[in-house]
């Protein structure tokens, strides 16, 4: 059982003053604002969130601001621009946001649009509603103003047309599962917001949505509590409703660290096979308490506060 929470640092973050993680904040000194994103393009989201929560902007800001830079970059292929494409080839996009008064919007399904976060804020913004999917949610982006977009990268087709060639659905542990971004802060108001954006599983069905689209799954925020977001194998994290138990586990006094690793336990009980199932989870809690927690070695994650700038290996079941 390896649960080393072990300590990498960057050499994009060379020169700043990281410094353990403070797992339990020192509850005369408030931990806020700050913000923990998902995977290696979570330390540049947070850069982004970093510069708002530090000028006392909002979480919800932060967040949204901050996942929009990785939609954008054309390098990334589990987010937004040159993501990789359904078995059809087709990029299709899942993205949800919520902020700390339990409002939530979120797209699924969605093609052509750069930025899925932002229509998700939209749909929470100026509609009655939390969830547009497919076509429908590509209509309201574009009369919200959002421009069509070719998503699918030279580089992206070139892989899916060498996928083609096996046609084997067997995502990668730690590459394909390598996937949503997903951001949660908290405020210098002591507000919490969250939001998780990406393009999916690699090569999956045509129409087949994961967990990051689904609040309560990919995403939940409870502003008395604390907030959680998940990444890898979305088939997973659905039929546990990861993010909300995280959350409730938190309610009834655990820290976030515990509550990830019992999410991530209650993925290992319900599921035969874990052995190329990847799940990480990410908490933060009202007090800017925050904690990690993985099925498998390889998930990583970002922190950035005005104490910490960190770039960390989860700790993990298997
Ligand atoms: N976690 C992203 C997905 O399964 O689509």
């Amino acid at each position: 059982m390896g649960t080393r929470r072990d300590f990498l640092r960057l050499t994009a973050l060379a020169g700043t003053s990281a410094i353990a993680s403070p797992l339990i904040a020192n509850p005369k000194t408030e931990n806020k604002p700050i913000v923990i994103s998902t995977w290696d393009h979570g330390v540049v989201a947070n850069t982004v969130s970093w510069d708002i929560l530090k000028k006392n902007g909002t979480a919800l800001d932060a967040v949204e601001q901050g996942v929009r830079v990785v939609e954008a970059d054309p390098r990334g292929t589990t987010v937004g621009v040159g993501g990789s494409p359904d078995r059809d080839g087709y990029v299709t996009l899942d993205a949800c946001i919520m902020n700390h008064k339990n409002q939530c919007g979120s797209v699924a399904f969605l093609q052509n649009i750069e930025h899925p976060i932002s229509v998700a804020r939209k749909v929470m913004e100026e509609t009655p509603h939390v969830m547009l999917v497919g076509e429908g949610a590509y209509q309201f982006a574009r009369e919200q103003g959002f421009e069509r977009k070719e998503l699918l990268t030279e580089k992206s087709k070139e892989a899916w047309e060498r996928w083609l060639q096996s046609s084997e659905y067997k995502p990668v542990v730690n590459i394909e599962n390598h996937d949503t971004i997903a951001s949660l802060a908290l405020d210098s108001q002591g507000n919490l917001s969250g939001a998780c954006t990406t393009s999916g599983m690699a090569y999956k069905m045509h129409g087949r949505v994961g967990d990051s689209p689904i609040i309560g799954a990919g995403l939940f925020v409870d502003n008395e509590v604390g907030a959680a977001c998940g990444t890898g194998v979305g088939e997973a994290i659905i039929r546990t409703a990861g993010s909300a138990i995280i959350v409730e586990m938190m309610r009834a006094g655990m820290s976030p660290q515990d509550a990830c690793k019992a999410a991530i336990e209650r993925i290992i009980e319900k599921h035969d096979d874990v052995s190329n199932l990847q799940v990480g989870y990410l908490a933060l809690n009202k007090e800017g308490e925050y904690g990690g927690y993985s099925v498998l070695k390889g998930f990583t994650y970002a922190v950035r506060s005005s104490e910490v700038d960190e770039y960390l290996n989860s700790d993990y079941s298997l």
